[in-house]
């Protein structure tokens, strides 16, 4: 029997982390990043307002595949914000895509070399618990992988990490603290919830969701899990901020589209983004 449908094939571990990082370096100007984030669909302008602003293609970066999704950019942007030096990656690769592990396992690995000790993942989400509607900012505590894949697949890179991490507290409480008190001192509004994650690319079906709300999610999307997953095992702190961009397919009226996505998520960015500031600002 076929294991891999729908999911890629398992390659060999990455070897490009280290010519990336290179890359980065040479460009860096003498910035070292301390925290990285990843932007998702919709959420590029979490990426302006840089100071000593350094933005780096994907396509100039060894193992790093240029992202092919609306609202997506595919870039890796370095600055300060505030004192806090960072490195912002502007665009992921996902597994609907047809990306390989090594591909969504480079940019993290890279953070890490780089010297970055915490990521910051964001998304849109769906939301499936009636107190996240449409707009709301929320922080995981924990996720489900329903993608049937797992981005350590493969090879392990012992000098990376262990072969079999381990995942509690896969998004860190001091660091989700951190967001929640920056939220705060923001005056804006951050809940939290699990997140569930499945590859896409079609819109999940109601008895999906029906099904995934006995298994304890409050949202579901399609990507995130694969970075944490990788970013876990090279040692980075996690923590992962959602912008609820419609209820779950079943839950509201209409059927879903892509386009709603990056409406709503360009919206709850911009509040997104107010955290962020106040958060890598009080580093
Ligand atoms: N399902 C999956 N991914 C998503 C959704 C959704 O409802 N909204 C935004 N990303």
């Amino acid at each position: 029997m076929r294991l891999d449908r729908g999911v890629p094939a398992v390659s060999a571990a990455p070897v490009s982390a280290a010519d990336a990082a290179e890359v980065v370096r040479e460009r860096a100007g003498g910035l070292v990043p301390r925290v990285g984030v990843v932007l998702g669909s919709g959420l590029g302008a979490l990426a302006d307002g840089l100071s000593e602003r350094v933005e780096i293609a994907y396509g100039d970066l060894p193992g790093f595949r240029p992202t092919t999704v609306d609202g997506h950019a595919g870039r890796l942007v370095l600055g300060r914000r505030g004192a806090t030096p960072i490195a912002v990656l502007a665009g992921r690769s996902h597994v609907y895509e047809g990306a390989t592990p090594a591909e969504i396992a480079t940019p993290m690995r890279v953070l890490a070399r780089l010297g970055c000790d915490t990521v910051i993942l964001t998304c849109a989400a769906g939301s499936l618990n009636p107190a996240h509607r449409p707009g709301s900012l929320v922080a995981f505590t924990d996720h489900v992988n329903l993608m049937g894949f797992n981005p350590l697949l493969g090879e392990n890179e012992d000098e990376v990490g262990p072969r079999f991490p381990s995942l509690a507290d896969a998004y860190d409480p001091a660091v989700r603290a951190g967001l929640f008190a920056a939220a705060d001192a923001a005056g804006r509004y951050l809940d939290e919830g699990v997140y569930l994650a499945v590859t896409g690319p079609s819109f999940e079906t109601p008895a999906e969701i029906r099904a995934f709300r006995t298994l304890g999610a409050d949202l579901v999307g399609m990507s995130v899990v694969p970075e944490t997953i990788v970013a876990r095992h090279a040692g980075l702190k996690v923590a992962a901020v959602a912008v609820v961009t419609n209820v779950a397919e079943g839950l509201g009226g209409q059927p879903l589209s892509h386009e709603q996505t990056l409406t709503e998520a360009a919206r709850g960015g911009e509040e997104l983004a107010g955290i962020l500031a106040a958060f890598l600002e009080g580093l």
